[in-house]
């Protein structure tokens, strides 16, 4: 099969990619990415000479290219990862963001309509529990949960899914969504809470915490997300969204402490050295309070588990940074500290 992987060059697609091109010969994956700030082609190196892996460069905010990339690769299935995907750049800048996510994904959508007619096919689109919007002290975001987006970021996906749900309804397009909650692993773009964090306690750089570090996130080890969208892909439902979390709640704060601890094991570092560096700073507007999955259809139909635990998880991701230095060295472009230097420097402490 001739699977096209869009944002194979990001964080989820490049460890998606890293398990399922040696695992399996028997298909062909296309991995087309613009290469955005967040793409690291470094991320792709031990598949880079692959015979089943091609990587396309492509931006799927241009239908005539998109176009061109279907006509060439002629995919039997594809896997829509590719968005802009960080909430501060959203606020920042909501137009990339309706140019990647929602029309990048119509076009996809068309180019699956023009070339597919008969014969087995899948459309799986990755999403994001964000465009359920908050929940309160308790409760947890189901299949059926009412969308209600607070960003730019989360609204852009929200209409991509209801594209993608329009696309099954009105053109019989064989689509799978599945909607999954905060990820956290090795080659995650060093401006998401986890790596951000670990990238600036290793340079003894203050540890910004919106807020009073009270938002609760439901964090997934990427490797048990790509397991998922496998999982998924391969004997979900056609037409049906599945819910992707593990379980696994924690406030900001907690998190941002718990990484001070495994930085100080790993490195040898005084963990007060690490504390001391946390600063609560001014809010993200429009924070959502809280996300939680209840991922019962997907145990059910399909006996996904996550692996991982937090900790278990937590320490191989700390490590994956600290031995891979360089990589994270190759992002510190004057670009990044241009972004660091735009979402940071307006934050005063509270
Ligand atoms: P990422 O920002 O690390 O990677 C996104 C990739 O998409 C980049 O390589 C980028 O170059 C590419 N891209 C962006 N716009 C493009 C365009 N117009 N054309 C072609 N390529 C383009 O993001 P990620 O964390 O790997 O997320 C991947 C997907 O999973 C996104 O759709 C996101 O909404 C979803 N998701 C992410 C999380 C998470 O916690 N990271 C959780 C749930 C769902
Ligand atoms: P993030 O990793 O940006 O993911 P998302 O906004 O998609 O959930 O943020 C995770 C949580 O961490 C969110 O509640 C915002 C908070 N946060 C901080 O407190 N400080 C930071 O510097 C960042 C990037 C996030």
């Amino acid at each position: 099969m001739n699977i096209l992987v869009t944002g194979g060059a990001g964080f989820i697609g490049s460890n998606l990619l890293l398990q399922l091109v040696p695992a399996h010969p028997e298909h062909r994956f296309v991995n087309l990415d613009k290469l955005g700030y967040a793409a690291n082609l470094a991320s792709l190196e031990p598949i880079a000479a692959a015979p089943n892996h091609h990587f396309v460069r492509c931006d799927l905010a241009d239908r005539a290219a998109v176009d061109a990339a279907f006509a060439e690769h002629r995919p039997d299935a594809v896997i829509h990862l590719a968005a802009e995907s960080h909430v501060d750049r959203s606020i920042a800048d909501p137009g990339s963001f309706i140019h990647s996510n929602v029309v990048g994904t119509f076009h996809l959508l068309e180019a699956a309509r023009a070339a597919w007619s008969g014969g087995q096919h899948v459309f799986l689109h990755v999403s994001t529990d964000e465009v359920f919007g908050s929940l309160g002290a308790d409760g947890f975001f189901r299949e059926d949960t009412r969308y209600d987006p607070s960003s730019p970021y989360s609204a852009s996906k929200a209409a991509s899914d209801h594209l993608v749900r329009a696309y099954h309804r009105t053109f019989a397009l064989p689509v799978k969504i599945t909607n999954c909650s905060n990820n956290y692993g090795p080659r995650q773009f060093p401006e998401k809470l986890i790596p951000l964090m670990i990238a600036r306690a290793l340079e003894r750089e203050p540890l910004p915490v919106y807020g009073q570090g009270a938002n609760v996130r439901d964090w997934l080890y990427v490797e048990d997300h790509c397991d998922a969208i496998w999982q998924v892909f391969q004997r979900g439902r056609i037409g049906e969204t599945y819910l992707v979390g593990g379980r696994n709640e924690l406030t900001n704060l907690e998190v941002v402490r718990r990484l001070c601890h495994l930085v100080a094991e790993e490195t040898g570092a005084p963990v007060g050295e690490l504390s001391a560096l946390i600063r609560f700073v001014a809010d993200r507007p429009g924070h959502d309070l809280r996300y939680a999955i209840d991922p019962a259809r997907l145990e059910r139909e399909l006996g996904w588990r996550p692996r991982e635990t937090f900790d278990s998880g937590l320490r191989k991701t700390v490590r994956w940074y600290l031995d891979n230095r360089a990589w994270v060295e190759g992002i510190k472009t004057g670009a990044y500290r241009q972004w660091i230097d735009q979402n940071y420097g307006a934050r005063v402490g509270t």
